[in-house]
């Protein structure tokens, strides 16, 4: 995996703490082990992505088991990983990574989220002692840091998808794996909040038709699911629902003491032509 300079697009190389392009452009790596590749002059705000709560709350509750199934479903599409190199997209604090990585010991895994809060947790992700991640980097999905045709694999769990990024990084044949929503994903939430739930759409970022990618199938799995005590909160903390629940609503989301609710997801495959 070699990471691109996000200035002038030439190869990274590592020296000690730092990445140094032929151009002698210099990024640190933090101490936590990720680098900051994103530009000032390329955020939108100060903080983009997820915020801090957020991915607290969507690590406490992630690691509480509720989307093992997903999980399962996952490592068992992406088959035989080890020896693979594969890129999380929009990684977040890094929950499916890590079992990618706990799946599958030999796989290189990179990863990046536009989120530094995100990037600085997954960071922290452990598996046999070693980081969870080879790399990982803050950067976004529609400006990848990596260089041209360097994964087997990419996943991008609920986050965002550039189809020409995506293409140039990954090698001719390799899989792109799209996970979201499906009709009934945490219908019990929702109701919980809106007078009326609006099913999902199927085809979460669908690429139909993107001339780079073909399209070889996808699979919803659903699971109901109780939620306790404390997670039903973090629940609703890391979902965009949370943004549109009054302080009412939220307090009494709060005081639940289980939430029965499906969780629904569609998991889209395509092969890079
Ligand atoms: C719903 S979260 C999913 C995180 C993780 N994949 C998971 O499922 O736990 C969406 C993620 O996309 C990130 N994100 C949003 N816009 C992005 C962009 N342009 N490039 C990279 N990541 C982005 C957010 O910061 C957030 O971590
Ligand atoms: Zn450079």
């Amino acid at each position: 995996m070699i990471l691109k300079c996000p200035s002038c697009q030439q190869a990274l190389i590592s020296t000690q703490n730092t990445y140094r392009c032929s151009n002698n452009h210099c990024f640190d790596i933090a101490k936590e082990g990720y680098t900051n590749l994103l530009l000032a002059q390329h955020k939108r705000s100060k903080n983009p992505g997820d915020d801090n709560t957020m991915m607290a709350c969507r690590q406490a509750f992630l690691n509480q088991g509720y989307y093992q199934f997903l999980v399962d479903a996952l490592v068992a599409i992406l088959d035989n990983a080890n020896d693979q190199t594969l890129l999380d997209i929009g990684c977040g604090e890094g929950f499916y990574g890590h079992q990618i990585k706990q799946h599958y010991p030999r796989a290189q895994l990179a990863g990046i989220d536009i989120a530094k809060g995100g990037v600085r947790l997954a960071a922290k992700r452990k598996s046999n002692n070693a980081p969870a991640y080879t790399q990982l980097a803050v950067a976004s999905a529609y400006d990848l840091p990596f260089m041209t045709q360097n994964f087997d694999c990419a996943v991008s769990v609920f986050s965002p998808v550039d189809p020409p990024e995506t293409a140039r990084v990954l090698k001719p044949g390799g899989q792109l794996i799209i996970v979201g929503p499906a009709k009934n994903h945490l219908k019990g939430l929702a109701e919980s909040i809106y007078d009326e739930f609006k099913p999902h759409a199927n085809g979460f970022r669908t690429l139909e038709g993107h001339p780079s990618f073909e399209r070889l199938g996808s699979t919803i799995i659903e699971q109901n699911a109780t939620i306790e005590g404390a997670s039903i909160y973090q629940l609703l903390t890391m979902t965009p629902y949370f943004w549109s629940t009054s302080e009412e609503k939220q307090a009494a989301i709060k005081k639940r003491a289980t939430l029965s609710t499906p969780l629904a997801f569609e998991i889209s495959r395509y092969k890079r032509l």
